[in-house]
This record gives structure tokens, sequence and C-alpha cells, in this order.
């Protein structure tokens, strides 16, 4: 377990980077752009042998590359991919990223899959199992596993534990890290009626080894995790304290629609800045939320309104 531990606080700090897209693949090549680090999406590279290979080897012999999975299910009571795995493992030995993460999620049962990254119950029962599959997952892949705290639309009312202090105990138990995606933070909160603060004040933030920042779009009493514009003034202010609780951990900016040019992609990563040297005023954040009616307020000025108290999403 020590020696668990002792390799996530020994992963370096990469700084600011950007989710490696298809369309800016030509100017990262050609123009080597001054960005600390790239996260690209293991799936868009482990089966390919051809161009996205190629790119992907070029990228990480001149920048530091993380490897981000959206398909491990690693909460699913199906049995874990091993093929998967072992693709994941082949590309992993290849480029020899970071690190390798994935979500706190499940993408599918009985051998359906969504294509989406869902909740899960949040209970000693399925702490008990995801622990387990991520100790098979870090010894396939010899290496820790980083996971991620989801965007969530619904809560399970059978959880008993709020979604930090799972996080906590599941990297107690397995030794690994974790991934702090901050916009995901605040969506999460917003649609449950929870407290953003409150959250990253519970999060084991010694455990995280990288943090994600992405634009969402809100309606009325609900936000979208989009990822498709700039970044929310509200999550800004998220990072800056999540700067401060992680001690400054590799910071990455996802962006997945309506994707701009690598220049704007690289100018919205860089607003980052002001945030990790306490020049931001935090009292210039105005509340937000204005569809979502009656709310609660935090010593921040978060308006977190109080929608779906009741909602349920019954296990399949
Ligand atoms: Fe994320």
């Amino acid at each position: 377990m020590a020696a668990a531990s002792d390799v996530i606080a020994d992963l370096p700090r990469l700084g600011l980077g950007l989710g490696l897209r298809n369309l800016h693949f030509e100017e990262i090549l050609s123009s080597r752009p001054a960005v600390d680090w790239f996260e690209a999406i293991s799936e868009n590279f482990m089966d390919s042998g051809g161009r996205p290979r190629a790119v992907i080897r070029a990228i990480a012999e001149r920048y530091p590359v993380a490897l981000h999975g959206v398909s491990l299910s690693i909460g699913s009571t199906d049995p874990l991919d091993r093929d998967y795995l072992a693709r994941l493992k082949r590309l992993a030995d290849e480029i020899r990223p970071a690190w390798i993460s994935d979500h706190l999620c499940w993408t599918g049962v009985g051998g359906l899959n969504s294509h989406d990254l869902l909740p899960m119950p949040l209970t000693a029962e399925s702490l008990t199992h995801v622990a387990g599959r991520v100790c098979q997952v870090q010894d396939i892949l010899e290496r820790p596993l980083i996971l991620e705290n989801p965007s969530s639309y619904v809560r399970f009312v059978q959880s008993t534990m709020e979604e930090p202090e799972f996080l906590r105990r599941l990297a107690e138990a397995t030794g690994c890290g974790l991934l702090l995606d901050v916009n995901n933070v605040f969506v999460s909160c917003f649609n449950s009626g929870a407290d953003p603060v409150a959250y990253l004040e519970a999060f084991p933030c010694e455990r995280v080894v990288q943090m994600h920042l992405a634009g969402h779009q809100q309606h009325g009493g609900h936000i979208i995790d989009t990822h498709d514009r700039p970044v929310r003034p509200e999550v800004w202010e998220l990072f800056r304290l999540a700067w401060a609780r992680t001690g400054g951990a590799s910071t990455l900016l996802e962006w997945d629609g309506d994707i701009p040019g690598f220049a704007d992609c690289h100018a919205e990563l860089l607003k980052a800045k002001p945030y990790m040297d306490g020049r931001f005023d935090p009292e210039s954040v105005q509340p937000t939320g204005s569809g979502g009616g009656a709310g609660v307020s935090n010593p921040v000025g978060f308006l977190v309104p109080r929608v779906m108290d009741s909602a349920v999403l019954e296990p399949a």
C-alpha cells in the first residue's frame, strides 16, 4: 500500500495541458506550440496502426502525454474486458504516458454499451466491488490507475456516502490516484443541490494527480456537461480553490464539441494562470443559477438550486 502511495506522490506536475484533438494534429506537429503536455483519448489511438498511431507516437516524443479512457467501465458488474486492457497496455508500453486515467462510472451491463458514463450507487458494497476491479486493472497495466469524478444528473437514493468520501476510501484501499474534474464538480453539485465548495473541501486532494477544466451549458435548473464552450467564471473560481488544495496538480482543458482552432483552445487554457497565483478576486464572481429557482448560497457566492432532491436512478 505504501509503495502504491509513493508512486502517486512521485507522478510529475506537468503544468497546463490540452486535450489532443484530430483537427489540431497538423498545427501541433508543424509548429510545436508551447503547451506543457497533452492528454489523448485512449480509445482513439489504441486500435489504430495507421496515422493516428503515428501521430501519437510523434507527439509523445515531443511532449508529456497522458492517456484518458472512456470505456473501462470500472463500476460495471460485467467482467473486466481483458482484451481492452491488453490493447491499452500495448499502447501505453509504446508511448509511455505519464499516467492512465478513466472514470468512476459504468458504461453498460449484460454486454450492452450505453456509450455514456453512468453514475454509481455509492455504498460499502459498491466500494468493495470497484476496489477489487481497480486492483486487477492496476496489476494488468502495471501502473496505478487514475480515476475521475464523473458529471452526473441523478443520484441513487441507495447511496450511503458522498462522492469525495467514496473516492477517498477507494484510493486508500487500492493506491489509485484521482483526476479531479473541476467542471464536473460544479455540474454534479448544481444538478443535485449540493455545495461545490464543500465538495472540494471534502475531496482527498492529496491523491489528485490531474485536474480537468471544461465548458458546460445551463438549461434552466440543469447543467449539461457539454465541453463545447469556454470555461464558466464559476468554474474558474472553483479551480482557484482546487489549484491551491492540490498544490498545483497537472491541469488540462477538455474541448469536445464545436472545437475552435488550436490558438483559441490554447488561449482558453492560459486563462488558468491568474487563478494559479492568487491574483484573482473571488468577490468578482457573481452568483449563477438564474433558471434554477430557489437555492442556497455558500460563502463565495455560488447559488446552488435545490433541484432533483428526490431523483432516483433505479439500478438495471
Ligand atoms: Fe473530465
